[in-house]
């Protein structure tokens, strides 16, 4: 499906972001390994996170959908039922990377995981290294790609290093350490989002970070009892970048998750002179269990080029299509350095954004491990394909309120993976 995102005269109001698409999925995730009933509110609503309730009720869960309040009652860590077929993760790269840490635990019993064709060609041998370290089987298409088949074991618990800093596959390995047989220990190279870990501690277990290294204690049982969701600051990041980049804009987003380890799109934005005011989560030594929340304050304002480095990349990772967005309209040259991992997430996110921009105007180049943006001073638009990507579907819908001549985004519909009500917030901004 085609849309058309003409040139926005500012964008003014207030708009609530959707609920977190990461701390849906988990707070489901632990719902269904739990005992007693989770109650969860302000679940998100979009396809990526309904997968994830079907896949919970085809192991044995039982979910009940009450507006934007969903309850869990799962059946215990090491009791998640066998299911008829396959699980079918959709387009969710997280649930095909969080679901085997559980399933890996469920001794004697075999579960397969496959989804869409994007599905297909995301890489899952990283989680079955070190599942197969702790005693699950594992198989993979070409030893890399679903439909990948787990058969559970009684685990033993590991320590793992992990090759690329990812918050998938430092969680896979933290839900399937619950049920090993002592402390496992996961170290990143880089700090990425610490959902999990804040959720297991609210959840009673023990669990510490030293570093770039937790440690979680195996358990019995999760006494989560309720989860809130806050506002999604990815999905929030999209509004961000528009109310900055339409001249005239000024406008305010509710409730946005603002965990230090998902802000960092807002501090590159802040170091461009981006105008965004909230009360952003400062860096934390230990463990938080909460997940703190703000209201962003947004203005346009003129922006100068940056560079973000390798250990900036998994705390705005979902953001760096919009960072060589802003680049376009800043002062000087934008880099992004050591961001590999873009080339495997739902699409190949450096060529999209590269080619998809420089077919808009855009003076950027590709790198190996991402690109390089030299600002003209803005967008002449015309036509950008998602590749059934939701997050280039939406820098796609952005980029056109920015533009001069108004961009067509085909495949906008992907963006329902992730925040289905993003084309109606957007208009509601630009109404007079
Ligand atoms: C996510 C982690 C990130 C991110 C994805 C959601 C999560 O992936 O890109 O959209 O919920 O843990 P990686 O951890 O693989 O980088």
């Amino acid at each position: 499906m085609k849309a058309r995102f003409g040139p926005a005269h500012g964008l003014a109001g207030e708009v609530r972001a959707p609920g977190d698409k990461s701390i849906s999925h988990r707070a489901a995730l632990l719902g269904a390994m739990a005992q007693e009933p989770v109650r969860i509110a302000r679940y998100l609503h979009a396809a990526d996170t309904t997968a994830t309730l079907q896949a919970v009720r085809a192991l044995g869960a039982l979910v009940e959908v009450r507006g934007e309040e969903v309850v869990v009652r799962g059946t215990g860590l090491r009791e998640a039922r066998e299911p008829d077929g396959t699980i079918d993760v959709a387009n969710s790269g997280t649930l095909l990377r969080l679901l085997p840490g559980w399933l890996a635990a469920q001794d004697g019993r075999s579960f397969t995981l496959d989804g869409d064709d994007s599905i297909r060609r995301r890489p899952v041998d990283r989680i079955a290294e070190p599942l197969r370290q702790m005693g699950a089987t594992v198989q993979a298409r070409n030893g890399r790609f679903p439909p990948l088949v787990v058969s559970g074991a009684r685990l033993r618990s590991i320590s793992y290093e992990l090759e690329v800093a990812s918050a998938q596959v430092k969680s896979c390995v933290l839900l399937a350490a619950l049920a090993a047989d002592g402390a496992t220990t996961v170290g990143e190279p880089a700090r990425s989002r610490d959902h999990t870990e804040r959720m297991l501690l609210r959840a009673g277990v023990g669990i510490h970070r030293n570093g770039r290294h937790v440690t979680v204690v195996n358990t019995d049982e999760l006494l989560l009892n309720q989860v809130k969701v806050p506002g999604d600051a990815s999905s929030a990041a999209f509004l961000v970048a528009a109310g900055v980049l339409v001249p005239g804009s000024r406008l305010l987003i509710g409730d946005v998750g603002v965990n230090w380890t998902r802000t960092g799109f807002l501090r590159i934005l802040r170091r461009m002179q981006g105008i965004v005011l909230g009360d952003l989560e400062d860096e934390t030594g230990e463990l938080e269990a909460d997940e703190p929340v703000s209201d962003l304050d947004v203005a346009h304002g003129a922006l100068e080029g940056t560079v973000v480095d390798p250990e900036e990349v998994p705390l705005a990772i979902d953001e760096l299509p919009l960072v060589a967005l802003l680049g376009c309209f800043a002062e000087g040259e934008t880099l992004v350095r050591g961001a590999h991992e873009l080339r495997v997430k739902e699409s190949d996110r450096i060529a999209g954004v590269v080619n998809g921009l420089r077919g808009l105007g855009a003076d950027i180049e590709a790198t190996e491990d991402g690109f390089a943006v030299r600002g003209t001073g803005g967008l002449r638009g015309g036509t950008i394909e998602s590749h059934g990507d939701h997050r280039l579907a939406m820098m796609g819908a952005v980029a056109g309120l920015a533009s001069r001549e108004g961009v067509d985004v085909q495949g906008i519909e992907a963006a329902a993976v992730s925040y289905p009500g993003f084309v109606d917030d957007l208009a509601a901004l630009a109404a007079p």
